[in-house]
């Protein structure tokens, strides 16, 4: 490879690098200096340093908004805000993009801390906010943590109802009691009751879009089965 080879690719690789949207500005000062040819090594390797570390901080700062709310690492500790640690990325790229379109409902809410704390706002500002390239990271970063289940206390009796009907209604898409990733359909085994019980009540009123197979089973559900559900779930420790 000549000299003028590795230049070009090097440019190339920035290139696509700018594209993505992160810090145009270091790319643009580096560029210049590719002129002074024998620096190019050096200029690489101190380019690629840079933009490691600008990209970590953006993620880092991205995930310390989230946490204000949904705890550190997406392991909520409050049972109104779900644990989002551990969701598959498409999940949370699917979920994330649904709010940034509106096409999930978005209750308002309030900052419990952080720099923000009392302001109201809700998923859809914050999705809204997001650039593709900022979803997508804030995603990755989210799925290689840990689920941490919820510290709560569910009903025995109405669990072992509960996991009877997931066996026989749920259990297809949502694998294990709804604790693999993988499904891509969220994870519930563990997840804080409140909120799924509130996800129920989306999905019944029509105001979260259901996905069509999983209507037809929401259908048949009565409200002690609702309730049944909700303490089987969370009656994962
Ligand atoms: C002010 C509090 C707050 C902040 C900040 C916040 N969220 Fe949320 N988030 C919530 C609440 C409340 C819900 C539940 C909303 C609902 O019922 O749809 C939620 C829901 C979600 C969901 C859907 C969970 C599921 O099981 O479907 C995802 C994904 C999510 N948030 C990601 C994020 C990310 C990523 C950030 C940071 C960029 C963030 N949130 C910042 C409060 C917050
Ligand atoms: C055909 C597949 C399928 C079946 C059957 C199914 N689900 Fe789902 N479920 C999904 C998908 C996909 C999602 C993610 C929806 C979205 O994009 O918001 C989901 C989401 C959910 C959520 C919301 C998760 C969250 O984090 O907000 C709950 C709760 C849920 N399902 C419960 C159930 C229960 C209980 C049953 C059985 C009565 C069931 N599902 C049957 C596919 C299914």
């Amino acid at each position: 490879m000549t000299q003028g080879e590795r230049v070009w690719d090097y440019r190339h690789w920035m290139f696509e690098y700018a594209q993505c949207g992160c810090h145009s500005e270091n790319v643009m000062a580096n560029r210049n200096w590719i002129g002074c040819g024998g620096l190019v090594a050096f200029v690489a390797v101190s380019a690629l340093a840079l933009a490691g570390n600008a990209w970590a901080a953006d993620v880092n700062a991205l995930a310390e908004s989230c946490a204000a709310c949904h705890g550190k690492d997406g392991a909520s500790t409050d049972p109104d805000m779900p644990i989002i640690g551990g969701y598959s990325a498409k999940y949370l790229t699917d979920s994330l993009t649904n709010y940034k379109n509106k096409a999930r409902p978005c209750p308002s809410v309030k900052f419990p801390a952080g720099p923000h704390k009392g302001d109201s706002t809700d998923m859809c500002a914050i999705a809204g906010k997001l650039s593709d390239a900022d979803l997508k990271s804030i995603a990755v970063f989210l799925a290689a943590k840990p689920f941490v289940r919820a510290r709560q206390t569910a009903d025995a009796a109405k669990a072992a109802r509960g996991k009877q009907i997931q066996d026989a209604h749920c259990k297809k898409c949502h694998e294990d009691g709804g604790s693999s990733p993988d499904d891509d359909a969220g994870i519930l085994a563990g997840q804080w009751m409140p909120y799924v019980r509130h996800t129920f009540e989306e999905f019944s009123s029509g105001q979260r879009p259901i996905p069509k197979k999983m209507k037809p089973k929401f259908q048949e559900l009565t409200k002690d089965d609702v309730d049944a559900l909700v303490n089987y779930f969370g009656n994962f420790k």
